[in-house]
């Protein structure tokens, strides 16, 4: 079976940082609370006029441009997310439209909430040996702060705005693992939609960790035992960036070490569907990716959603 290989990525955050002390000036809360809970000091909000496809394209153009193709080359488009600028056309035909797409690229989004990016990278893993050409635009991200209530003080600290993309090829040779999952369930965690009157996330803290740490703990099992690995032959453990106190739990439960989990919760919070393509984007800026790794990347979200990715790093080669 085809496995998908990255050979690219890029990320875009509005340049507007919110630190805890301005979220204090607004919410009956503190930099200590947040910290101690969360492990989150600041996030970036978009400003007034600004959009989630204004984000969405610069982050595509650099994953674009990083894999050393061009636009035409694409043969899909997908992107993970809840806070389209529009609830049609999708998010990803607006990216399509701006970097002038190919028509026989096809374009959708996928709702899975913060599982968003791996719902489309493995939906990706499935469609591209059927699409014209093997490589594919995959984008997660979210503006949050649209459908944030600013005072309520149980939600507003924890989220952010952001996009991370990548361009990945299909191909036999690169190994690729992956396990979705989903328990239907509305109440944990929902919004009624941008141009709702319950627009705003409403969210149950506690319910939210607990099914962080028996879904993702489990999800990695399961990817485990499909690859025939063993957790200490996993080089990078990607968790979806939500709490800091869930990634330490979910490490604590594989009895993994925490210095195997990249983390930059602390600058952006919770981006939902764009915390691990930011985070895959930050470690390749950094070299800390090396040919050979294996990666795993986990998330779980509104839904109630998990996913999982377990796939190993390669140089890409020159084309
Ligand atoms: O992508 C998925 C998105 N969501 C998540 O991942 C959320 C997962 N859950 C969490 O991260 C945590 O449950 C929270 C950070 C949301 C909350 O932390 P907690 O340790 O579960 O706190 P709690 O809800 O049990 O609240 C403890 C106390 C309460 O006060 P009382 O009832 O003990 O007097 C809250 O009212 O903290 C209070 N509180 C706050 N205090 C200061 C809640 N939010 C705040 C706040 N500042 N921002």
């Amino acid at each position: 079976m085809n496995g998908l290989q990255i050979l690219g990525t890029g990320r875009a955050l509005p340049e507007h940082v919110v630190t805890n002390d301005d979220l204090a000036k607004i919410v009956d809360t503190s930099d200590e609370w947040i910290v101690s809970r969360t492990g989150i000091k600041e996030r970036r909000f978009a400003r007034e006029g600004e959009t989630l496809t204004q984000f969405a394209v610069e982050a595509a153009r650099q994953a674009i441009a990083r894999a050393g193709i061009r636009p035409e080359d694409l043969g899909l488009c997908l992107m993970g997310t809840v806070t389209s600028d529009n609830a049609t056309p999708a998010q990803s035909c607006l990216v399509h439209q701006a970097l002038r797409l190919p028509e026989d690229c096809p374009a959708f989004d996928l709702s899975a909430g913060c599982s968003g990016f791996l719902y489309a990278m493995e939906t990706a893993a499935a469609l591209l040996p059927r699409m014209s050409r093997p490589y594919a635009l995959i984008l997660g991200g979210e503006l949050l702060s649209r459908i944030t209530n600013m005072e309520d003080r149980s939600t507003c600290i924890l989220f952010g705005d952001g996009v991370g993309a990548v361009v990945v090829k299909s191909t036999q040779d690169a190994p690729w693992y992956a396990h979705l999952g989903a328990r239907g369930e509305r109440d944990i965690l929902w919004s009624g939609g941008m141009g709702s009157e319950e627009r705003y996330l409403h969210m149950n803290g506690q319910e939210v960790f607990k099914f962080a740490l028996e879904t993702v703990p489990q999800a990695a099992r399961t990817l485990l035992a499909k690859a025939g690995m063993e957790k200490e032959q996993v080089d990078w453990y990607v968790l979806h960036q939500a709490n800091h106190r869930i990634v330490e739990s979910v490490a604590r439960r594989l009895k993994v070490p925490l210095s195997k989990c990249y983390e930059n919760i602390e600058r952006y919070g919770n981006t939902s569907a764009g915390t691990i393509p930011i985070a895959l984007d930050e470690m390749a800026e950094q070299g800390l990716l090396k040919a050979g790794q294996w990666i795993m990347c986990l998330g779980f979200g509104s839904g109630m959603t998990w996913g999982g990715a377990l796939f190993q790093w390669q140089d890409k080669e020159e084309k």
